[in-house]
């Protein structure tokens, strides 16, 4: 046992030190709307062309694919959205300025293709972008190439008289005026894009794709995340990164499974920004098309429901597989999508073979996922402690099978290759779940307590799974590893000291969560940060904090 270390700042009173709690995800942004009816209070569901068709779009295409909608029992269970995607319009606009639909493509227009899906309890999407043109070249929305006036007003107009629910608004192409940046530009261009909507006299959802012209990597850049601090004033769901593999009908064999985990990746850390209203979009279901197995195709059900995103297909929906079908039919599976309560769930541990989520829901069940990244059978045990359920027993209901069991102290499973399992768990008699997981930080790497570096020391190694990096988040706004609080230290140097005696008030070790991730140290109120990634062995330490530092934005668990 190492010696304990005391934290070395002046005491504070209790009160100030309750006062930062470690609060929950911070509220998500007012979802706007033209109505009083807030919009996307759950994650959007339905069905998109682009990753299975492309430009190679048209009328009998989406009204074929709407009708698998209807016909397939999907629509009826929530997939409802039916979104046109780039290539619908003519290259340029009428004498008015209008868009003008290609009437090759789209022979009735896009007034009738709403009438035609509402007609079917279906809602209208539409595709535009942000920009002087679509990624495809079309007419886009934004100012032109230089400078001058936008269509956003004269756009959103039209969108609202052919009763347009849902705008994918696309952010290629856009114009970055001099002297500003391109984050300032997108920031301007997607706020006008709102007000626009907004102002339409019509409730529309805004799918604003801002985000993805920023992502580098899986922990992005500054000005990505200054992206996703404000991007949820404007949309309520957003394209963060990378679009997933679209299908190519000349390979139609090839795997697109390295693509979900990529796009998992990066979402996977994003969970403080969802909430009702406000949803990161990891991008298209492909479950049940070509490119994934079975497993594959459960495991992206299984992780976009675990992750509170957005349930939008992008295939032939005639010719989804039948267990893809199953899948993304799967009620249980749905209704843990559409939680009410909408917090997107975290990451508990990972490592090369195994990935574990933990999801709260609003009724006060954990649900519980497990991926299995190896290509062969698995089996899984998972200590209740470890997913936050210390002293619980649990009801646990497998959400692929619907049978359910009692668990005391561990889930036990098997997990096939490529697959995830999920259980919902029904936590008896204990106390409320403790938020316990991984704490993610600057390039996807782990605070990790192990003691090779010092006692006491933490520093930034990549993620195993290991107890060394199982930390609990307490409702007293503490941060613990194997019952030790992280402490400031001395010389700003961040560190594991006891707190077994938390009514001497030790200071220094009380944290809270903003919503662009820094974790502030209460007594000093600057900000936790990592050490550089050539310099793993160095220990995080408190800096001032600043204006979206990667090295200072934190993952917790939930
Ligand atoms: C991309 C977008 C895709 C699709 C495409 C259309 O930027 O991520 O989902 O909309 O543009 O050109």
């Amino acid at each position: 046992m190492p010696p304990r270390l005391r934290a070395t700042l002046p005491c504070l009173t209790a009160a100030a030190l309750f006062a930062l709690a470690l609060s929950p995800a911070p509220a998500a942004a007012e979802p706007r709307a033209t109505s009083d009816t807030p919009l996307a209070l759950t994650p959007p569901m339905g069905w998109n062309n682009w990753a299975h068709y492309m430009c190679d779009i048209d009328e009998a295409k989406v009204v074929a694919n709407a009708d698998a909608l209807v016909s397939t029992g999907l629509a009826a269970k929530g997939y409802d959205t039916v979104t046109v995607d780039d290539c619908w319009m003519t290259k340029s606009r009428d004498a008015q300025g209008s868009l003008v639909v290609n009437t090759a493509k789209f022979p009735h227009g896009m007034a009738w293709l709403g009438e035609y899906l509402h007609a079917k309890g279906l809602k209208f999407g539409i595709y535009q972008d942000a920009g002087s043109l679509t990624c495809e070249k079309y007419p886009g929305s934004g100012a032109p190439q230089g400078g001058g006036a936008d269509h956003y007003a004269q756009d959103a107009r039209q969108f609202a008289s052919w009763k347009v629910d849902y705008v994918k608004m696309d952010g290629c192409n856009l114009w970055v005026p001099e002297g500003a940046t391109k984050e300032e530009a997108y920031r301007d261009a997607y706020n006008d894009v709102a007000k626009a909507l907004r102002e339409s006299g019509r409730d529309m959802v805004l799918s604003a794709s801002a985000p993805a012209y920023f992502q580098q990597g899986e922990w992005g850049g500054s000005d990505w995340h200054k992206v996703l601090g404000w991007v949820g004033e404007t949309g309520h769901l957003w394209r963060e990164g990378k679009d997933i593999k679209v299908y190519n009908p000349a390979a139609p064999a090839t795997s697109r499974w390295s693509a979900v985990l990529g796009n998992y990746g990066y979402n996977r850390w994003l969970g403080r920004y969802a909430g009702p209203g406000n949803w990161n979009d990891p991008d298209f279901l492909i479950a049940g098309a070509p490119g994934l197995t079975a497993a594959e195709s459960r495991s992206q059900v299984a992780l976009w429901a675990m992750m509170a995103s957005p349930f939008i297909l992008s295939s032939d929906v005639s010719k989804l597989t039948p267990a893809g079908l199953t899948a993304l039919g799967n009620t249980r599976m749905i209704q843990l999508d559409q939680d009410p309560m909408g917090r997107q769930g975290s990451v508990v541990s990972s490592n090369a073979t195994f990935e574990i989520l933990v999801r709260p829901l609003a009724n006060g069940d954990r649900a519980v996922a497990v991926l299995n990244r190896s290509s062969a059978t698995r089996d899984i045990n998972v200590p209740l402690d470890e997913i936050g359920l210390g002293d619980c027993t649990a009801g646990a209901q497998d959400l692929w099978t619907g049978t359910s069991r009692e668990v005391t102290e561990t889930l036990t499973g098997k997990v096939a290759g490529h697959d995830t399992g999920v259980w919902r768990l029904s936590p008896r008699a204990c106390a409320q779940a403790v938020p316990t997981g991984q704490i993610v930080g600057d390039g996807a790497r782990c605070a990790d307590g192990a003691n090779t570096t010092g006692v006491g020391a933490v520093v930034m190694a990549a993620c195993t799974g290991a107890p060394d990096q199982r930390w609990t988040a307490g409702k007293d706004a503490t941060l613990r590893l194997a019952g030790e609080c992280l402490s400031a230290g001395e010389d700003r140097i961040v560190e594991l000291a006891d707190c077994s005696d938390r009514a001497a008030e030790q200071p220094g070790q009380s944290w809270s969560q903003r919503r662009d991730g820094t974790l502030v140290e209460e007594v000093s109120g600057m900000c936790l940060t990592a050490p550089a990634a050539s310099a793993p062995a160095e220990r995080l330490r408190l800096t001032e904090c600043g204006d979206h530092r990667v090295d200072q934005a934190w993952a917790l668990p939930v």
